[in-house]
């Protein structure tokens, strides 16, 4: 029973195979966190501590019991309003204008399997992989009704949270700040590891010490964005890639969110996961309801390594869905950085033809095809094929592309309108617009209302007329610009922002439904919305639009700490970089662009033939050990942005087979050599490195490691396969 609930003392119990989580329903009816960490057997309510605190109130009725205050309390689910004073997981603003709610248990309910969530991304399991628990609790006055939901995976040693809030009163309320998440800790100090970036710089890892005041991160883009990932990591001050205690959150949603990580006036701390609150005041009606969509949470004692791989194969296996959860992925070959807007139904054809030659699966028609767009200043919205440029229909194209044997795919943008678009001048209320104002252009183009059905409709009714015109296995789906400009024709505002990433979850669910054998590639201006939200329905994301394998190193570095391998897009790009300018060398390219979903994305033409026969290679190298890459567990080997190499491995669960991959950063005169020490492999077993026939002990290569080579190349790199004897 990975649930259950102690009868006496109103204990809450939630075991995985290496954590545990406790809480309980006090005497007055709250719910108090007890617990979140490493196995353990007891009640853990003797944590709990009770001292008079001076300007931190007392509910009334504890009486005249001072020693007994929310503002010290851990607490699962906090609320404003009722004398807790630090930051709160849900604020209610009543009918008369009052922000409070003062919820109490009402009663609770387990049940087998995993809970699912209406119309939001979820983690799903077997029904013998996962237990849910649902606790409700209310508020006596509004007649406000939050059942909290757990789901407990076992064996993944995951706990996943959400929130449904209804109203059951009989005044309209508003929500003005939910979380589905909270975890108060009544002692530790920690370092707070959260991933910042921008366009074309994704994911960058900064760890700091949490200190008194609110460590905040969040999205007001409409999208999780490139500027921070909804997913942090709170360790212990001294926790390292393989030892100490973390914990992570993972909020499984594509749109506004928020993070605090509070310490408190008594060195507690507190952290929240869920909705973004500006730009969002949900009204409830006579009962409505509000889903705050899910976190995923998890512990390890054992380091961020063994946390990420829990991660990695939570998302992998119980979030990703559909055929190509498991099926190998195609190497494709994305027409962008070989054309960008300027190309014909011939030039994708030659591309073809080359790609044939180079053993590459498909070729993806990116940006550009439909409509009037030979730039990004127009057409967005016109899904109709432009026949004129391709030169023939899009059947004809594709039916000549698979002729040469490469399968066909294509980009769409559909949450897009260009003001300069037939689409735009028939339906100017369609885009996201406040009345009176002029909108703010991103990219020039417009965001569409996607919370509006008929709008979602329309537009997909255009795109599965595209995808009806021929064989096409794989759609790249983008959104290139952050909404600005909050503002419904028809939705409730102050609904809009959740209410249109629910209308694109929606329209993602109905194109799964209609074409399960087409693989969806999620992207967003590259990485700016690679969240867990959107790998229920893409199993892959375009990792980020810069494509320089050194600063590829970092962003994939920082997405590996939640995000598994296989949801990473990732392909070998032409010299010099078009990001970058800066010239690495094909092999090194290829190394890192093996970290993940593996492509190109450059003209083979431009290629020269020695060159071609290195792609032939990396090819073959690539799909010989893409089922590792996909499916083994990765270790990170260093920090690329401290150490003077970047080295990660690949090793099947078996432990039977690895790879290595190093790329030395620095280069100096007379080098000294690096030493790489390797991880997870069978200490006791021989294993043979499949190149050099030498052979090791795991043990040696972990505990001594491996000399890199010294040769007089700029940034070199290796890719080491070793097989278990
Ligand atoms: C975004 C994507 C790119 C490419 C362009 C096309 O920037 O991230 O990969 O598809 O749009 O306009």
């Amino acid at each position: 029973m990975a649930i259950g609930f102690r009868q006496e003392g109103r204990i809450f119990t939630l075991d995985t195979k290496h954590t545990s989580y406790r809480m309980k329903v006090d005497e007055y009816g709250f719910l108090l966190h007890l617990y979140y960490g490493g196995r353990v057997y007891g009640n853990m309510d003797y944590l709990l501590t009770c001292y008079d605190r001076g300007f931190s109130g007392n509910p009334w009725d504890v009486g005249n019991d001072r020693t007994y205050s929310l503002d010290v309390l851990p607490q699962e689910y906090p609320v404003m309003g009722v004398g807790d004073f630090r930051n709160s997981a849900l604020i209610v603003r009543n009918a008369d204008g009052s922000d409070c709610c003062d919820l109490r248990y009402i009663g609770h309910e387990i049940k087998q399997g995993k809970y699912g969530l209406p119309g939001l991304p979820a983690v799903y399991a077997d029904a013998g992989e996962a237990e849910t628990l649902e606790i409700t609790l209310g508020d006596k006055v509004s007649g406000m009704c939050v059942t909290l939901l757990y789901g407990v995976l076992e064996e993944a040693d995951i706990i996943t949270r959400s929130v449904v809030l209804e109203n059951r009163g009989v005044n309209n309320v508003t929500v003005e700040k939910a979380a589905s998440a909270c975890l108060d800790f009544v002692t530790g100090s920690f370092d707070m590891l959260s991933f910042y970036g921008r366009h074309t710089m994704e994911r960058n890892l900064q760890r700091e010490e949490l200190r008194h005041g609110t460590y905040a991160i969040g999205s007001r883009r409409g999208t999780s964005s490139h500027q921070y990932n909804p997913a942090v990591i709170l360790a212990d001050r001294n926790t390292t890639e393989d030892a100490g205690g973390c914990y992570g959150m993972v909020f499984v949603y594509s749109g506004n969110f928020l993070f605090e990580a509070e310490r408190d006036q008594y060195d507690q701390t507190r952290l929240l996961m869920g909705m973004q609150s500006d730009l969002f005041h949900y009204p409830l009606e006579q009962g409505e309801k509000l889903v705050v969509p899910e976190t995923i949470l998890c512990y390890s004692d054992q380091g961020l390594g063994a946390l990420s791989a829990r991660f990695h194969d939570c998302i992998r296996e119980h979030l990703c869905r559909g055929k190509f959860r498991d099926a190998p992925r195609p190497v494709l070959l994305n027409s962008w950085e070989a054309a960008y807007f300027t190309f014909d139904g011939q030039t994708l054809l030659k591309l073809a033809k080359s790609t044939a030659a180079l053993g590459i699966d498909m070729i993806v028609m990116d940006d550009g095809w439909f409509g009037k767009r030979e730039d990004d200043n127009s057409g967005l919205g016109d899904w109709q094929v432009n026949e004129k440029k391709l030169g023939c229909t899009l059947r004809e194209l594709i039916e000549q592309i698979n002729g040469e044997g490469v399968k066909f795919g294509i980009w769409i943008e559909p949450e897009m309108v260009s003001e300069d678009s037939e689409l735009y001048r028939q339906h100017p209320d369609w885009a996201l617009r406040i009345p009176g104002r002029e909108p703010v252009r991103g990219r020039n183009q417009l965001v569409l209302d996607f919370s509006r059905a008929d709008v979602r409709d329309y537009i997909f009714e255009q795109i599965c007329s595209i995808l009806d015109q021929g064989k096409i296995e794989y759609v790249k789906w983008d959104m290139n610009r952050s909404i600005a400009d909050v503002f419904s024709g028809e939705t409730e505002q102050g609904k809009v922002t959740y209410q249109y990433v629910l209308g694109v979850y929606d329209f993602l669910e109905r194109l799964l439904q209609k074409y399960p054998d087409i693989l969806l590639e999620g992207c967003s201006g590259g990485g700016g919305r690679f969240d867990a939200g959107m790998l229920y329905y893409t199993p892959q994301i375009w990792c980020s639009d810069n494509t320089d394998a050194l600063d590829r190193l970092r962003i994939q570095y920082g997405t590996s700490f939640f995000y598994p391998a296989s949801a990473v897009g990732s392909h070998v790009s032409a010299v010099p970089n078009h990001q970058t300018g800066r010239s690495v060398s094909l092999h090194t390219r290829g190394v890192v662009a093996m970290a993940g979903a593996f492509g190109y994305e450059l003209d083979p033409e431009k290629l020269t033939a020695e060159e071609r026969e290195a792609v032939r290679e990396q090819i073959r190298q690539y799909r010989s050990r893409e089922e590792l890459i996909r499916r083994g567990r990765y270790y990170r080997l260093s920090d690329p942005f401290t150490a003077a190499y970047t080295a990660w491995m690949f090793v099947s669960k078996d432990g039977s087979r690895a790879l290595l991959s190093v790329v030395m950063l620095e280069m100096h005169g007379n080098m000294t050599v690096s030493y790489v020490k390797l991880k997870g492999l069978d200490a006791a077993s021989v294993y043979r490195d499949t190149e050099s026939g030498r052979r090791y002990y795991g043990a040696d290569l972990m505990e001594a490691g491996l000399p890199m080579p010294v040769e007089l190349k700029a940034y070199p790199a290796y890719q080491i396969e070793l097989i278990r004897e």
